[in-house]
């Protein structure tokens, strides 16, 4: 599977070095609260579970599972495959995915927790990559910006496999065309 990388973007250290810089701004910012993390599986883990390791607050976690992507590229439509187990009403949410892109996936689930009667629903990223925004969508809390390329590993896949990948890596073009 490593041999499938051209280039690592991100190392495992500089994960982690996010990843807490990341649970000491939540810590900070929720100090009096007790959010309700909600994570959008498959790509939010394992950064969500590195993430709360590093939060020291009262909080509650959930999931759900959305998909809009095939491959590489968006399809441009939104489903709800896995919705969430718990009432969001009232509750301050802390929204976790693995990467803002075009912005359309937690633009409509940012939208549903609202319309639902989330008090509050804020983002947070491990990667931002600013250059395939198509929406005015910023998250709350961002790991690290990338340039516009499509990256695997770490919760991130390409056809649903490398997500168990330590690191952020592109993988080599010869790939694509298996
Ligand atoms: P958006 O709706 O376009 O912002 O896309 C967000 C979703 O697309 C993320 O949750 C990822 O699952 C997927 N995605 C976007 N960019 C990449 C990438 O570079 N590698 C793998 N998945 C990506
Ligand atoms: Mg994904």
């Amino acid at each position: 599977m490593h041999n499938d990388i051209k280039k690592i973007c991100v190392s495992e250290e500089k994960i982690q070095e996010m990843v807490q810089r990341l649970g000491k701004e939540i810590t900070e910012k929720y100090a009096d609260r007790e959010p309700l993390f909600v994570g959008l599986l498959n790509g939010c883990h394992p950064f969500m579970s590195d993430l709360l390791k590093n939060v020291d607050l009262y909080c509650t976690i959930a999931y759900m599972k959305v998909s809009s992507y095939n491959g590489t590229e968006s399809t441009g439509k939104l489903s709800v495959d896995y919705d969430l187990s718990v009432d969001v009403y009232q509750k301050d949410v802390i929204l976790v995915d693995d990467i803002l892109d075009t912005g359309r996936t937690l633009s409509e689930v940012s939208r549903q927790l609202k319309e639902k009667g989330a008090n509050s629903v804020r983002l947070c990223v491990l990667l931002d990559k600013p250059d395939r925004r198509t929406l005015p969508i910023h998250a709350d809390f961002v790991g690290g910006k990338v340039p516009n390329e499509f990256v695997v590993g770490y919760g991130l896949d390409y056809n649903e496999k490398y997500r168990n990948l330590p690191y952020i890596g592109v993988l080599k073009e010869e790939i694509y065309s298996k």
